[in-house]
């Protein structure tokens, strides 16, 4: 496996994707290798019917744990079907969140553990861990403000719930950041998008500086 695998990791509305977006062009023009772009759940024919799934039912009944398998096994399908031949290929693999969702937002924020949720998930990604995690770091309050940005003020109960389910969520992202400090960078979400570009960027090149070192 001679690729790099990338994993961008962090709460909703900590703005990921909207960086992900001119992070992946700012890297392709720094390097001789190809950048491939990739989400979960999805990022695979199989896997974005696994998503299907997850997302139909919403709002309805799904057994934590039945939703928890189903992140893996979609997880799984994206492995195999995306990110191991992009490596095998000697292609640069940025996807938009990866096991470490699973672990803050099943584990943490659904209250299912995070023992148990990283075992489902070993036997999924069978040892294929991200060479490195950008987690972009906001508080809860800030994230839920972008997304929610017409109403804020009056937090009813359900978003009341939904505000102590996001703090487990970001609480367990500290913890992961905390116990793989080889692995995973932390930056701060909280400021101008440039910004927040221009952070993960550095984190990128600072830990590859052989691969993103001028370009094509
Ligand atoms: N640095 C920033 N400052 C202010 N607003 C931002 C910033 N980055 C993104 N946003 C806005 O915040 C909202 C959420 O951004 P985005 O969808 O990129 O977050 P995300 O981390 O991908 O969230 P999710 O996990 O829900 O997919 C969007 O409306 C986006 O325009
Ligand atoms: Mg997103």
């Amino acid at each position: 496996m001679s690729g790099i695998f990338i994993s961008f990791e962090g709460p909703d509305g900590a703005g990921k994707t909207t960086a992900l977006n001119r992070i992946a062009p700012a890297l392709d023009a720094l390097t001789s290798s190809e950048v491939v772009v990739s989400r979960e759940p999805g990022g695979s024919p199989i896997a974005e019917e696994i998503r299907k799934i997850i997302l139909d039912i919403h709002g309805t009944e799904m057994d934590d744990r039945t939703e928890a398998l189903l992140y893996a096994a979609a997880r799984r399908q994206h492995l195999v079907d995306v990110i191991l031949p992009t490596l095998e290929a000697n292609k640069i693999l940025l996807s938009d969140r990866f096991v470490d969702s699973s672990i803050a937002y099943q584990g943490g924020g659904r209250e299912i553990g995070t023992r148990e949720v990283k075992d489902i998930n070993d036997f999924a990604i069978d040892g294929h861990l991200p060479d490195l995690t950008i987690y972009f770091d906001i508080t809860p309050e800030v994230g839920l403000a972008r997304i929610r940005s017409d109403h804020q003020e009056a937090m009813d109960r359900l978003e009341k719930a939904s505000l102590d389910f996001h703090k487990r969520v970001h609480d367990t992202y500290l913890q992961l950041v905390k116990d793989n400090p080889q692995r995973i960078v932390s930056i701060n979400a909280d400021q101008a998008p440039e910004l927040v570009v221009k952070d993960a960027v550095d984190a990128i090149i600072k830990r590859f500086p052989d691969v993103f070192n001028g370009g094509k």
